[in-house]
């Protein structure tokens, strides 16, 4: 097939297939975002809870899936489709989606520096020095026009004391009436006891659930277009009940596992010079190095095992 071609790709990834080799291995190593309908529906709830009128029960969601599953990935792909334009008539670039990082202690101090970060504030630490640090975070937060904060990692709060778990809860709930905004909670299915020692805002979220891969159409639909992202110039008739049973057997459903397999076997197609994507790709040990087998390992998030992965 002519290197132009490449008429099995998506007209957006046909022009990085043209590109060599070392380009191609480097787009596949690099984040992409593959769309799939459990990302879909997902989307669909977070879109809700940020169009909800301000009130003063503002509805939150609990997003929560196994490590590695791309909760992450997709609140960041939330942010990307909430993003404006630079408003020159108040010279403001509005935010209406937030994504922070739950801090590791959970004190105001720690959440309001995280969240100045996640705003790309300057010098959060010119707010600790004596000053109070929730005023500038409130004023900035209505100043940007934000209507949903994302905190991910929220089973981060679990290491705090049972103390700090409900002032920090209580702190949320402060933000919450006073912003009239919704925050999204997102985290390992442990997140879900993180809410637990203040009813009134555990009754406010709605769990959702990002649940490990299952035999059917949407596993295959995902495969294929996570084929369709990797620049290979020759299709690859790589789908089959067979691949589908082996990556459930070796991921357990896992999306990290399944995309790091897929990558690995797509640079290995580059490197042999084969170009596609095949099942006996899959016989290569190689493939597997790092993937999770089904039973998680405690402790380990999806970062540290794709970067275990890498050593
Ligand atoms: N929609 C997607 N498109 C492409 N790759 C994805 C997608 N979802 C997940 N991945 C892959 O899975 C990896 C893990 O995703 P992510 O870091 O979002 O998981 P997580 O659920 O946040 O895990 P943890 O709970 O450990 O933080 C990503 O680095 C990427 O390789
Ligand atoms: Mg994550």
């Amino acid at each position: 097939m002519a290197v132009t071609e490449c008429s099995h790709l998506p007209e957006d990834v046909r022009p990085i297939a043209r590109l060599d080799a070392e380009a191609r291995i480097a787009h596949i190593r690099a984040e992409r975002w593959v769309q799939h309908a459990a990302a879909d529906r997902v989307l669909g709830y977070l879109q809700e809870a940020l169009e909800q009128p301000p009130r003063e029960r503002m509805e939150n969601v609990l997003l929560v899936g196994e490590s590695g599953m791309g909760k992450t990935m997709l609140v960041r792909k939330f942010e990307r489709q909430n993003t404006t334009q630079f408003d020159s008539t108040v010279g403001i670039q509005r935010k209406p989606v937030v994504v922070m990082l739950m801090p590791h202690q959970p004190t105001e101090v720690q959440f309001f520096n995280q969240l100045l970060q996640a705003l790309n504030a300057p010098s959060p630490s010119h707010f600790t020095h004596g000053f109070p640090v929730r005023d500038p975070a409130v004023r900035l937060l209505r100043q940007l026009g934000t209507r949903v904060v994302v905190i991910d990692e929220l089973n981060s709060l679990l290491a705090g004391s049972a103390r700090q778990q409900r002032v920090f809860l209580q702190l949320l709930r402060f933000l919450s009436n006073e912003l009239r905004l919704a925050f999204v909670g997102v985290g390992v299915p442990e997140a879900r006891h993180a809410l637990l020692s203040d009813s009134q805002l555990r009754s406010r979220f709605s769990d959702i659930e990002l649940s490990p891969w299952v035999l059917g159409e949407d596993m295959r639909d995902f495969i294929t277009r996570l084929t369709w992202s990797l620049p290979l110039r020759e299709p690859s008739p790589v789908d089959s009940p067979k691949l589908r049973r082996l990556l459930l057997e070796r991921t357990g459903g896992i999306t990290l596992g399944m995309c790091k397999a897929f990558e690995r076997a797509a640079i290995a197609a580059i490197h042999a010079g084969r170009e596609k994507i095949e099942l006996r790709s899959f016989e290569d040990p190689e493939i597997w190095r790092g993937v999770a087998t089904p039973g998680r390992p405690v402790g380990l998030s999806a970062r540290n095992r794709a970067r275990q992965a890498l050593l």
